[in-house]
């Protein structure tokens, strides 16, 4: 699918050669005298097209109109939320006659984020999963234009937004593939295939150098499975060589069939998707790959199986972790933290601007807030306010939960320095504590996606988020500034919207001081 952008009025989109035209109308009376926005804003009068975001009505052939099918979808006051839910209504009412050219007209003036949101719900409402069926139909939609009234104020927000289109997507494939079609080996190849674009690397460790690496608690929930784990390490650079990187650490547990500690057999697919986290890291890559911007990430993927078998680790066995800590395994199914830990102390090493976790950690953030919103713990204010915020632009929310030291009570062992469960009471927050003792000395931040990786029922299937989250707020932090540029500009590394950020900042040393 490509996406264009152009600057078009509704009277020059009705001329553009589509199978669909989707006029975006906001709450803003109509004032041009076109047909189609004299149609649109009649039918507004009448109450045939209520000024709420998503509803539609939809019109066959009308007159001096290239397409035959024409979609008029409300977008209300035309903020992010509101533009995705039009966007989202009306692809899904177009796609069923399989459409090959859409055209998605804004009949007001819409700024980077509407833009945005119009290009990722576009991509989101039309995509098709295709690798593992012998028939598949793919998607329909081939080519996408997007036209607004201006478009040169939006074009660097529509660049990054195809970008990001490029990731979420990928993320949704992997997460989407069975675990016999997306094992540790192979997300380790997609990896390696990510750094054939431009300021990516990439490596990939196995069995021996993890060893060597003393990640004890990683190994103990790879040695069930027959398949040997990965430890991936991505970096991009496209910042200046001695800024300090973000790192993203993502959960790759390509199955998790909870181990000894054996999961119910109802939905157990579903634990296919327990490598969304990692999926999302291998998207936040591809989009860098496809963005660039001036700005330095490193991709952490601890990777393997949690299987069931005579070599598993077992409940009450004591594993020693990358760190030195000892872990008391109370249940063998509480296994992301295990394999995140040994990849936290290992994040250390790259002395990281802040550590990103991703992980589809715990039932208890489903419970809490269901596939809405992405649960985010963070010691650090600043790179919570930062994602929250970046969650709220991309339309990939998340929320808050506390990380009060009360919480991690119930970790307490009488056979290791700490135990990988605690009670029932607070499982988000109790596994955002086990985390928390991996991360002394970095800005850090957790974000539970076990709520919003993937739809159950019907609708079944990954979608790609945080990837979205992720990448705005990478490109916050880069301040939008691309690698051409600044390339181009006399003294990058002194650049004033990056020194607050690196490593030399107040408050990363007051932090590194305690
Ligand atoms: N991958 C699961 C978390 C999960 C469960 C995500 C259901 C989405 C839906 C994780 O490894 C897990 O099993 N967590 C346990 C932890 C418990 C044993 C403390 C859980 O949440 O039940
Ligand atoms: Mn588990
Ligand atoms: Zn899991």
């Amino acid at each position: 699918m490509d996406f264009q952008l152009k600057t078009l009025t509704v009277a020059q989109a009705a001329a553009e050669k589509s199978d669909v035209l989707i006029v975006l109308v906001g709450s803003a009376p109509l004032t041009t005298k076109d047909p189609l926005s004299v149609l649109a804003a009649s039918a507004r009068k009448a109450g045939d097209l209520p000024d709420k975001a998503g509803k539609l009505l939809s019109l066959y052939r009308p007159d001096d109109v290239v397409a035959s099918r024409v979609v008029l979808a409300a977008i209300g006051d035309g903020k992010p939320a509101s533009v995705r839910s039009g966007v989202t209504a009306a692809v899904g009412a177009a796609k069923a006659q399989g459409p090959k050219r859409v055209v998605v007209v804004f009949a007001q003036p819409a700024d980077g984020a509407a833009v945005a949101c119009a290009v990722t719900a576009a991509a989101d409402a039309s995509y098709v999963y295709t690798t593992t069926k012998s028939k598949a139909e793919p998607r329909s939609i081939r080519h996408l234009t997007v036209g607004v009234p201006d478009a040169a104020g939006v074009t660097a927000a529509f660049n990054d937004a195809r970008g990001t289109v490029q990731g979420i997507e990928l993320a949704k494939e992997w997460g989407n593939r069975p675990a016999n079609h997306a094992t540790p080996t192979l997300l380790g190849e997609a990896a390696k295939a990510l750094a054939k674009l431009p300021k990516i690397k990439c490596e990939v460790l196995g069995p021996k150098e993890v060893e060597k690496l003393g990640m004890g608690s990683f190994m103990a929930v790879a040695q069930g499975s027959a398949e040997p784990l990965r430890f991936i390490v991505l970096r991009y650079q496209g910042g200046p060589k001695d800024q300090a990187p973000v790192v993203l650490v993502g959960k790759g547990i390509t199955f998790d069939t909870g181990g000894v500690s054996l999961k119910p057999a109802a939905e157990m697919d579903e634990m296919k998707f327990d490598m969304c986290g990692a999926a999302s890291v291998l998207g936040t890559f591809r989009a860098l790959g496809d963005i660039q911007p001036n700005i330095n990430v490193v991709g952490l993927i601890p990777s393997c199986e949690n299987m069931n078998d005579g070599r598993s680790v077992k409940p009450g066995d004591v594993v020693t972790s990358m760190s030195g800590q000892t872990i008391e395994v109370l249940n063998t199914d509480a296994e992301g933290r295990l394999i995140l830990c040994d990849a936290l102390t290992y994040a250390k090493r790259f002395d990281p601007a802040a550590v990103i976790d991703i992980a589809t950690l715990t039932g208890a953030c489903v419970v809490a807030l269901g596939g809405v919103r992405s649960g985010l713990f963070s010691s650090d204010e600043t790179l919570a306010a930062a994602l929250q915020a970046a969650g709220e632009t991309s339309q990939d929310r998340c929320w808050r939960l506390p990380l009060d030291d009360d919480y991690a009570e119930g970790l307490k062992s009488n056979f290791a320095d700490v135990a990988n469960i605690a009670g029932r009471a607070g499982g988000a927050i109790t596994a955002a504590k086990f985390l928390q003792r991996f991360t002394g000395d970095f800005a850090w931040a957790h974000l539970d996606i076990a709520g919003t990786a993937w739809k159950s029922g019907a609708a079944k299937g990954s979608t790609g988020r945080p990837v979205g989250l992720l990448v705005s707020y990478l490109m916050s932090r880069a301040g939008g500034e691309k690698v051409g540029a600044a390339d181009k500009a006399p003294t990058p590394k002194t650049s004033p919207k990056a020194s607050p950020k690196t490593p030399a900042s107040p408050a990363r040393k007051a932090r590194s001081a305690k």
